[in-house]
């Protein structure tokens, strides 16, 4: 069967990743979140004083961007794809609010996408990937054979963060949270470079009232109309 690539955009906390990661699983291909890219260089910063009074330290970051490496690996238990920080784990360090944060900031500047859309497409370059973030679809693999755009209310994908972060063991606020998903939304559809937007060529997914089996069955039947192709 042929080897396509899947490019799933969409809103913050729509559970693409839970649902690119369990497709992934069930197809054999392997699972990129750009996201968590994003989320390590915001935590890059923070741990290298690269913040100044709230302000990132624009020319400090684009001065070491280079030396900033993420790769991803899969937890030898869980087989979960770990993101790495020059070889160090920090998958739990890029959930936290702090970083939620920060990141959309981080994603606007252009020499960050640059560095980070070249890692992107190298992680892509043999297919067989589904790759979730904002613009895969649009910019990273335009080519993408098979694209979703994903979207849910904001309150759903709030109480969705909520949840995660209960999980984690931390004590969140629901407000603050839903304060950031409205914010994230915002900086993410107006930011200037590779603004998130449905391709035009992408499916569209509501999945504001499905469930998380209901949505990986729609998308293993999108997967298979597109390698019967
Ligand atoms: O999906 P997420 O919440 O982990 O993404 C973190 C941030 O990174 C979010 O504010 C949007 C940004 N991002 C981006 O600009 N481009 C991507 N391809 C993926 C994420």
């Amino acid at each position: 069967m042929k080897k396509i690539t899947i490019a799933i955009d969409g809103f913050s906390s729509c559970g693409k990743s839970t649902m690119a990661k369990a497709l992934a699983r069930n197809i054999g291909y392997l699972y990129f979140d750009s996201g968590a890219m994003y989320r390590a260089v915001a935590l890059y910063c923070m741990q290298n004083g690269i913040i100044a009074n709230g302000e990132i330290d624009k020319e400090a970051l684009r001065q070491q961007i280079d030396n900033i490496k993420i790769t991803f690996c899969a937890d030898a238990e869980t087989k979960n794809s770990v993101t790495y920080l020059n070889g160090v784990n920090v998958e739990n360090e890029i959930r936290t609010l702090e970083v939620s944060q920060l990141v959309s900031h981080v994603a606007a500047l252009d020499f960050v996408r640059t560095a980070l859309i070249d890692q992107q497409r190298e992680m892509g370059k043999s297919k067989g990937i589904v790759m979730d973030g904002r613009d895969i679809g649009t910019t990273v693999f335009p080519d993408a054979e098979l694209k979703i755009f994903v979207t849910a209310s904001a309150e759903v994908r709030a109480k969705r963060r909520y949840d995660e972060l209960i999980a984690r063991g931390s004590t969140p606020d629901y407000n603050d949270i839903l304060a950031n998903v409205v914010e994230r939304d915002h900086l993410d559809q107006t930011r200037e470079i590779s603004p998130l937007r449905k391709a035009d060529d992408a499916l569209l997914l509501d999945n504001s009232e499905m469930t998380v089996e209901g949505q990986l069955a729609w998308l293993e039947e999108q997967f298979k109309l597109r390698t019967a192709e």
